[in-house]
């Protein structure tokens, strides 16, 4: 694909502070039009909820292995381009179609299955609750490192059931991943040989964990395919989930009126969490597909081997889509189709546990700078920090009582 004339950027400084001007000028080149994602990276981005539709549910014209990106196979891309650690093929779901695609997924939507929710809820509530217990007597936090970052993090650590031993390498080197910037190749490798350990142990000693639930499911996985597997599961999940607290904690204290009827009990908090689901959806543009042959899309030339990436935040704001009511939940930021988020409930479960516990436990938790830009990449859509203050209060004081959230 040539480099077109001046596209909207998805990355850097000011599509970070103002990403709804971009999503506004891609929509006036179309259902579906070209951005530069990274330096010198460009793909097709459909921002038309009917558009990403269709294209999400059709797996005879696209494909998600990314194997079949000219540009990638060219040598155009820089290899040290921040998109290739989401965007470089693995061998895991997330790249794969047909039967493979179904294999694979089967084996992870029974992994998942098999999480007990409540215990999910109680191992995230203890978390959020020692990392609340660290920052409380300060009485200020910056609640991106020092709670939405952490939390998702450490509860993977529990389901995967890493060894001690193994828990802070993992952490740092997943923080690496997350971190997007040059060190994140080296993350990557740091974070594979982690899980490359912890198989290695499960298979000596398996106990009631998706590692060893993986390694035994009856598709059969081969060592590779788990640890590919498990990395696209902490991949996939730990980011999209930070954000998501992030930017419900955001709407929540940016809107007197929100905050208002919370406390009155008008609005939930798993209802904040849907409407960030529509207005600030956590994955930004993902889902990147290939066409395997030249085709068109809601009228829109689409050449064979380019990206392109369903804007889940732009199409959750498509001005074309009638008024839906507030508890609809027809947007795309779990995606759809057959690659749609296999892990909503649990994501959910964290994501609410942990918003209450920090709600509950620093009743009068203000945000000090709402104006903070997101991060620059182009996947996710998360504020870059989120300073807070709150009235301190003596770790030991604060309340340890059992989560009493629900899921829906
Ligand atoms: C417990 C937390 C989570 C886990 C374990 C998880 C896991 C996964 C996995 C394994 C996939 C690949 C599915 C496939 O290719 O068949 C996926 C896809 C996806 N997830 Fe999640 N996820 C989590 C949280 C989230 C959150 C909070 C969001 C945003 C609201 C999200 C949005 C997506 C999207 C948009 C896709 C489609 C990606 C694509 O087609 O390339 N996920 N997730």
């Amino acid at each position: 694909m040539n480099a077109p004339s001046p596209v909207p950027r998805l990355f850097g400084e000011e599509f970070a502070a103002r990403p709804d001007v971009a999503y506004q000028q891609l929509r006036q080149s179309g259902p579906v039009a070209t951005a530069e994602i990274a330096q010198g990276v460009y793909a097709l981005v459909v921002t038309s909820h009917r558009a990403a539709v269709a294209l999400l549910n059709d797996t005879a014209v696209f494909s998600k292995d990314s194997r079949n990106w000219t540009a990638l196979n060219q040598g155009w891309i820089p290899q040290d381009s921040p998109v290739l650690a989401l965007m470089a093929y693995r061998p895991s779901l997330l790249y794969a179609d047909g039967a493979q695609h179904a294999r694979l997924r089967q084996a992870m939507d029974d992994c998942l299955a098999r999480i007990d929710v409540h215990e999910l809820r109680e191992t995230t509530h203890r978390h959020a609750s020692r990392l609340i217990a660290r920052i409380a007597p300060t009485g200020h936090a910056e609640l991106m490192r020092d709670f939405a970052d952490t939390l998702p993090l450490l509860v993977f650590v529990d389901i995967l059931g890493c060894p001690a031993q193994l828990v802070s390498r993992m952490v740092t080197a997943c923080q690496g991943v997350i971190g997007a910037d040059a060190g994140a190749m080296q993350a990557a490798a740091d974070f594979a040989a982690c899980l490359a350990e912890l198989i290695a142990a499960k298979k000596e000693m398996p106990g009631r964990d998706v590692t060893s639930w993986m390694l035994a499911h009856p598709s059969q996985l081969t060592d590779e395919e788990v640890l590919h597997q498990l990395f696209c599961f902490v991949g996939a999940g730990t980011i999209p989930t930070a954000a998501w607290i992030a930017s419900t904690l955001r709407l929540i204290q940016d809107d007197d009126s929100y905050a208002t009827r919370l406390t009155a009990g008008a609005v939930t908090v798993r209802g904040a969490m849907d409407h960030t689901l529509w207005t600030c959806s956590p994955m930004a543009n993902f889902s990147a597909h290939y066409a395997r042959w030249e085709t068109l899309l809601h009228g829109v030339p689409i050449p064979a081997g380019v990206p392109v990436l369903i804007s889940h935040a732009a199409t959750g704001t498509d001005p074309a889509l009638p008024d839906l009511g507030p508890d609809n939940r027809a947007h795309l930021a779990w995606s759809a189709g057959p690659h749609r988020c296999p892990a909503d409930n649990q994501a959910g479960v964290i994501a609410q546990t942990a918003i209450e516990a920090l709600l509950d436990q620093l009743w009068d938790l203000e945000l000090t700078d709402p104006t903070v830009p997101n991060r620059p990449g182009p996947f996710h859509q998360c504020p870059a920090a989120l300073p807070a203050r709150f009235h301190p209060a003596p770790a030991d004081a604060l309340t340890s009582t059992a989560p009493t959230g629900g899921t829906g």
